[in-house]
């Protein structure tokens, strides 16, 4: 069954959001010390932006750390990406950058803990990116 995989930081706004699907979801650990996570299935990557918007350190360095894993790369499928329209041109960039490197569609944007709306979006889109493959 193809998933979810996301990460959250400390404030833990993607966190709530991915629940808020009520799908599948595995979690890429905060603290370098944690085991890291290795994925078997496709799936969706949730990431929210960093980097305060000067184009260095966007895509969080735990995110980086699972996409170096080739096995976990190559089965990503698409982003989705949070951030703050506060931080203006580097809204959401994490999702353009990873997108670019991995060569998968950049699905959706939300900001913070995105709204109702948003997870009945991404809810019937990932539906059908999962009806397509
Ligand atoms: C230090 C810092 C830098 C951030 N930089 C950006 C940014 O460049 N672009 C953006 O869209 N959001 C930025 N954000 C907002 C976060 O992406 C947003 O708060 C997100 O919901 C955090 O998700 P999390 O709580 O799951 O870690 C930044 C937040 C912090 C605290």
């Amino acid at each position: 069954m193809p998933g979810i995989v996301y990460f959250s930081s400390v404030s833990e706004n993607t966190r709530r959001f991915v629940d808020r699907l009520e799908l599948p979801a595995a979690r890429i650990p905060l603290r370098p010390v944690d085991a890291p996570l290795h994925v078997k299935d496709p799936y969706v990557l949730f990431t929210p932006t960093y980097g305060g918007g000067d184009g260095q350190g966007a895509v969080p360095k735990q995110v980086i750390r699972f996409l170096n894993d080739e096995h976990n790369r190559s089965l990503i499928r698409g982003v989705v990406a949070a951030g703050n329209t506060n931080f203006g041109s580097a809204y959401c960039l994490a999702g353009n950058i990873v997108a670019r490197k991995c060569k998968v569609p950049h699905l959706y944007n939300f900001e913070l803990l995105g709204t109702a709306e948003d997870v009945t979006r991404v809810r019937e889109g990932l539906g059908q990116l999962w009806l397509q493959q």
